[in-house]
């Protein structure tokens, strides 16, 4: 068959045909996990994300992260002008959805797992054009830096339903369920996710060529030091807080709707 671009004589991962390989190992596990893995976490929260029963997501002082910030309470007027599949959900995930799907571990993740292109290293790819994030629709990427500004001020709410997990009746009166373990641990993960970002990363100091020429040069060089610190395991967090995320907001689920009981530890 004829090649008018001319596309199969310049990409030999092409030229040799989608998912052929001379790799003898299992190049093919870390997509096929990667597919399962995102499909269920991915899964489980766009499921939650478009119920409409945010008291199932409230147990005491309990909020579950997928309901969190309530905007729904602050605006309760906001859900009669949207259309009726917009859960109170959905008010607040379309922020931390957005911030991982244009994450920099993620993408790689996606791009690999769903795209195929390539499945791995050294193995055959099913299209031979690639522009990188440089052409639309994957320019739109590079909004990642505005959803992580977002994220870090949802994290600041998860911090704050945290430590409210752990009163009852007041802010002196200090009890700790199960739940509220799952809760304080909910925003430790997703504090090592956030706070490992490549974007806050290059914005805290990844950009600068020399720390010293800069007035704060010790406070961010410590900052640029700890976040790349966190950087390193970036997939790690990422995979540990999506999967906790999801824990905590069925943790809360079936705490609240009397299929689960909340143990008191303290
Ligand atoms: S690069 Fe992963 S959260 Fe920013």
């Amino acid at each position: 068959m004829s090649d008018p671009s001319g596309a199969q004589a310049r990409n030999p991962l092409y030229r040799a045909g989608f998912a052929v390989t001379e790799r003898r190992d299992l190049w093919w596990m870390e997509p096929l996990l990667t597919v399962l893995g995102l499909g269920v976490g991915f899964g489980y929260l766009t499921w939650a994300a478009f119920l409409g029963n945010p008291e199932h997501g409230h147990y005491g002082p309990y909020l579950s992260p997928v309901y969190s910030p309530p905007v729904y309470e602050w605006f309760p007027s906001i859900m009669t002008y949207l259309p009726a599949f917009v859960s109170p959900a959905l008010l607040i995930l379309w922020a931390p959805g957005g911030f991982r799907a244009t994450c920099y571990y993620y993408r790689k993740a996606y791009y690999r797992s769903f795209f195929l292109n390539p499945a791995s290293c050294a193995v055959g790819k099913p299209w031979e054009k690639y522009c990188g994030e440089t052409e639309f629709p994957l320019v739109v990427q590079n909004i990642h830096r505005y959803f992580m500004y977002l994220a870090v001020v949802i994290l600041a709410f998860l911090w704050y339903d945290a430590l409210k997990a752990f009163t009852r009746d007041g802010p002196k009166d200090y009890v700790a369920g199960a739940g509220s373990v799952v809760l304080l641990l909910n925003a430790v993960f997703l504090s090592l996710y956030t706070l490992g970002c490549h974007s806050l990363r290059h914005l805290i100091g990844g950009y600068l060529d020399c720390f010293s020429t800069c007035p704060t040069s010790k406070l961010r060089h410590t900052a640029w030091g700890g976040v790349t610190c966190l950087n390193e395991r970036h997939m790690l967090w990422a995979w540990v807080s999506l999967g906790w995320v999801g824990f905590t907001d069925l943790y809360i689920r079936l705490v609240s709707s009397g299929r689960l009981a909340d143990p008191v530890l303290f």
